[in-house]
């Protein structure tokens, strides 16, 4: 017998095959059960007849729960209505391991309790296809690197010191000597690129962010190239061609599981136009409602939307009042109870994430209105700020005060520095720091005094400048948020299999 998997049953139409997986879901009919089976590749509806099976495959598939691992035998039918366009008739059907009763049923759930079973959640079919997402965007950075001459090379995740600020170290130790776990593999991507001329790390890296956003992982896998003889602008194309490569690419290899997550391709398509580039204090500007982008306002927007917000709450709130008054009466059968609980749960869910922007909405209008020049972006601040753009802006020409000691002082204008970040639309915010970094090593030492970090563990960092410095840049990718804004997903937990953030270490 072909052991086959449901990906290639389109090879196999009208022969008998094997598959091996998992019970994803079960219907019974007369004689009837209707099994979708997933193996990790797809899903499939197996029917299983009672006049075409043997007794034993009929009983075994009575007996089959959510999740219990089985063999289904059986020939490959066309079925344009079946996810994958397929089905299998079923011959025989052999239990492997009964499973308990599976804790995520159909019903809706909490997300705290889903991320505490995330060892089984991610079985579900939502996160299956955000994690095969996640899989093709590696893949697709890889190569867009690999084919522009870029070569990968590791950064050291025991470090001596400090990339991105002191607040965020994760202290170790090291022999009896204090190490950090690495914040970036920059540093070393820059002496990398002296060797290669053009490198790229690939690898995780770590922050103690000791709050729950959104946005922060404790633990998150960074991209960060480094190039010989570029300079900011040179930097910003580089990050333009690569953005533009991966989601062109992803909308084509993953339209599958786009489907599955519901996630609307058309925005992600806009990735072609040229992407804005905007001087930090013209972002103010919008910030600060001072300036609109395509007729639209900051200000005015969120005012908007915080009334649809508070319309929609009044909405559910009285759906869910007529539904439990319904739930009341005592002749309603089983199945439309089960019906109105399921309406019920999920309009609580999503009361909850309402009420959450409710909440957001007037601190971002806060925020907004009161932004100070010469501060760095806040969450809030790019949420205002990219909830007026439908592709990735990228903001340049930042006060170098708010920015790393590393980035490259302006000539022209001495209080900006030539960093930029990419900002993902939709209210997504930042998912790519970067710039052009400082050549000149007595402004680099007064920065590293400035910034109150230890000289003699940035000496090695310095020989890059003493021994044939170029200008060079470079940029980090943060992946998780980069399958957070092209998922549209409203948190990072979901875009990694097990998230390390304040206050989750397990599982
Ligand atoms: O802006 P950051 O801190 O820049 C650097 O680390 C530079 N050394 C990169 C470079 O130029 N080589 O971080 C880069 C990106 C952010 O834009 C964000 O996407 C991601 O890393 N990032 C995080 N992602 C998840 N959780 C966190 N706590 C993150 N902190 C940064
Ligand atoms: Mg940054």
């Amino acid at each position: 017998m072909t052991s086959v998997f449901i990906k290639d049953l389109a090879k196999y139409e009208g022969q008998e095959v094997q598959l091996q997986g998992w019970v994803y879901n079960k219907r019974s009919g007369k004689g009837l059960f209707f099994i979708v089976l997933r193996d990790g590749f797809g899903y499939c509806q197996c029917v299983v007849d009672e006049k075409i099976v043997n007794s034993e495959s009929f009983e075994a598939s009575k007996n089959l729960t959510q999740e219990s691992s089985c063999t289904i035998v059986g020939i490959v039918v066309k079925d344009e209505r079946q996810m994958g366009g397929y089905e299998i008739q079923a011959t025989s059907v052999e239990v492997i391991s009964i499973a308990e009763e599976f804790p995520i049923s159909k019903k809706e759930h909490g997300v705290d309790f889903l991320m505490d079973e995330r060892h089984l959640w991610l079985r579900t079919q939502r996160q299956w296809a955000i994690m095969r997402i996640r899989n093709k965007m590696i893949f697709s950075i890889h190569k867009f690197f690999q084919s522009n001459d870029f070569v990968q090379m590791d950064a050291p995740i025991f470090t001596g010191n400090a990339v991105e600020g002191t607040s965020t170290l994760f202290e170790t130790d090291f022999y009896g000597q204090s190490a950090y776990l690495s914040q970036s593999g920059q540093l070393y991507g820059e002496a990398m690129a002296m060797a290669f001329n053009k490198i790229y790390t690939f690898g995780p890296t770590f922050r103690a962010e000791k709050s729950k956003t959104r946005r922060h992982l404790s633990e998150f896998w960074m991209i960060e190239p480094e190039m010989a003889f570029h300079d900011l602008d040179m930097n910003m194309n580089v990050i333009e061609a690569m953005m533009k490569f991966v989601v062109n690419e992803l909308v084509v290899v993953c339209a599958e599981e786009f489907k599955i997550i519901g996630r609307d391709v058309s925005i992600l398509k806009n990735i072609n136009r040229p992407f804005p580039r905007i001087a930090y204090d013209d972002a103010v500007d919008m910030i600060l409602g001072k300036k609109d982008v395509d007729g639209k306002n900051s200000i005015a927007l969120l005012e908007g939307d915080l009334k649809k917000v508070q319309d929609r709450i009044a909405e559910v709130k009285k759906e869910t009042e007529e539904r439990e008054a319904k739930l009341k009466d005592a002749g309603m059968k089983k199945g439309e109870i089960a019906f109105n609980q399921n309406k019920i749960d999920s309009l609580k869910n999503e009361l909850k994430d309402l009420e959450e922007d409710e909440r957001n909405i007037p601190n971002w209008l806060n925020s907004a209105k009161n932004f100070q020049r010469g501060d760095d972006f806040g969450g809030s601040d790019e949420t205002v700020l990219t909830r007026l753009f439908d592709i990735p802006i990228m903001i340049y020409n930042w006060p170098h005060e708010v920015k790393a000691f590393y980035l490259k002082r302006d000539k022209n204008a001495p209080h900006l520095a030539k960093g930029v970040d990419v900002l993902a639309p939709e209210g997504y915010g930042e998912i790519v720091g970067g710039g052009e970094r400082e050549t000149d090593i007595n402004l680099l030492k007064e920065k590293i005094i400035e910034h109150k970090l230890p000289m003699e563990a940035f000496e090695w960092y310095l020989d890059l400048r003493r021994y044939g410095s170029v200008k060079h840049a470079g940029f980090g990718l943060g992946l998780e948020r980069l399958v957070a804004w092209v998922c549209k997903l409203p948190h990072v937990r979901e875009t990694i299999p097990f998230p390390r953030m304040y206050g989750r270490l397990f599982p």
